[in-house]
């Protein structure tokens, strides 16, 4: 039997172990007796990502020098705000922005801004953007909001059908809700169609309401990378901002055979990227970037006490929301700096190594279909035993992944493709090989059994 991704117990056992845990006394308890209660309380019923056997999320354990450089950020608890609040903490997360933007071949005019995770970071972009259409319209969005625009039910954002559900949640949050969302079908290859988008836009009324184009490089579903060069073309000239959310899949254009899959994100006026994914950077950790600094100007609050004008000390804090924001920068600097570029590559490698091993291995299996080619570290199949009925194929999918999901042995993904239900293979930490995902697949057989 596998080692299980957790204990496997029920809601109400978790409850029961970590009741004493919050039942906080008039008396402090000593730090081993706090200590004991997480690892024999607590612990077993966390997940275990490092298993071969974790195939359902992106999560990884951490990377051992972001693990040191996440230790050290507690211990010296900064809030990077700017300059007054932590100094050295401020010029770190300012010089580890440029650095990302030198590592992944962004233009000099680009910066980046560390964001709480890749939903925050795609709102914000969206906010940017829609600062654009307003400055194109003739006011301030910062002052004015939505009511600017007179008709802002006209508003539209263009995201393809497989887009994160974190860019429903931004246009909700922006006030402008989901109805303006255009739905841009995906290709063979589950990328979006760019023919599709061109035909959208070739409608001058559409053309000049679509304020945001999202590009998603690397989806969720099949970890597909939307063609981001063909996306910039075709907005070239109109004023309508590319966002390309890499939340996932940027990492994969650090690994030079993957680049041309990746062309054109740093032609985009921003990309989202989130570090926690495939680097083990501590959850949750995101970064922004944007191809003209000045974009960030618009975040910027100032007042008397904090964050004045024209203060010309290093002020991280005037490109995103927060306040009070965390010392993210330090475990990835940590990472970066202990793996070295080469081990990094040599990381990211293993998951797509796996899943395109993965998907040789079960060409011309005759009881798998496979549900696309894959582009990074994502495949999708459907079991398809011989004598099951075609209608019955999708309920098949559903009930492997709850069993699956019930022995907790192995734990894998579910998702629509086309229409069909199909089980979500995914490789992100180095422990997910060919092998193991094999493994799942001979387990999925025998959970099929029977029907
Ligand atoms: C493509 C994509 N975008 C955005 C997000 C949201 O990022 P976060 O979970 O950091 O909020 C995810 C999360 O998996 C994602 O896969």
């Amino acid at each position: 039997m596998n080692k299980k991704i957790y204990s496997g117990a029920t809601p109400e056992a978790v409850r029961r172990d970590l009741a004493p845990l919050v039942d906080f006394g008039e008396q402090g308890t000593p730090l081993a007796e706090v200590g004991r209660l997480i690892d024999e309380r607590l612990a077993p019923h966390l997940a275990d990502y490092g298993l071969p056997s974790f195939h359902s999320f992106f999560n990884t354990p951490p990377e051992a020098g972001a693990e040191l450089g996440a230790a050290a950020a507690l211990r010296h608890n900064q809030g990077v705000t700017n300059w007054q609040v932590s100094p050295g903490g401020a010029v770190l997360e300012e010089m580890c922005g440029e650095a990302l933007v030198r590592l992944f071949g962004f233009p000099e005019t680009a910066e980046a801004t560390f964001m709480y995770c890749g939903t925050y970071a795609n709102q914000q972009a969206l906010y940017l953007a829609l600062h654009r259409k307003a400055e194109d319209r003739g006011f301030d969005l910062a002052a004015k909001g939505l009511r600017g625009f007179g008709k802002p039910e006209r508003l539209a954002v263009a995201v393809s059908e497989q887009a994160h559900f974190s860019i429903r949640h931004a246009v909700r949050m922006l006030g402008l809700g989901e109805d303006s969302l255009i739905r841009i079908p995906v290709d063979g290859r589950q990328r979006m169609n760019v023919e599709a988008l061109g035909e959208v836009l070739s409608n001058k009324r559409i053309r000049e309401d679509v304020f945001a184009v999202v590009a998603t490089t690397g989806t969720t579903s099949t970890g597909a990378v939307d063609p981001v060069d063909a996306v910039v073309d075709l907005c070239e000239g109109t004023r309508i901002w590319v966002h390309a959310d890499g939340a996932y899949g940027l990492a994969y254009a650090l690994v030079p055979e993957f680049g041309p899959l990746f062309a054109g994100f740093e032609r985009a006026d921003s990309v989202t990227w989130d570090p926690h994914k495939q680097l083990g950077a501590p959850i949750p950790s995101s970064v922004l970037f944007v191809k003209r600094r000045e974009e960030f100007r618009r975040m910027a609050i100032y007042g008397e006490y904090f964050n004045r004008e024209g203060d010309p000390r290093p002020n991280p804090g005037l490109r995103s929301a927060p306040s009070t924001r965390p010392m993210s920068a330090l475990a990835l600097v940590a990472s970066l700096k202990h793996q070295g570029l080469a081990g990094v590559r040599e990381r990211l490698r293993a998951p797509l190594a796996a899943i395109s091993g993965f998907a040789e291995a079960l060409a011309g299996a005759p009881d798998v279909e496979v549900c696309h080619i894959p582009d990074t570290g994502i495949l999708c199949l459907r079991l398809v035993p011989e004598g099951v009925a075609a209608e019955r194929l999708d309920a098949l999918q559903v009930r492997i992944y709850e069993r699956m999901q019930a022995s907790w042995e192995r734990s894998v993904g579910i998702t629509r493709i086309n229409g069909r239900i199909a089980l979500r293979f995914v490789a992100v930490s180095p422990a997910v090989t060919t092998a193991s995902l094999l493994e799942s697949v001979a387990a999925a057989r025998d959970l099929a059994k029977g029907h």
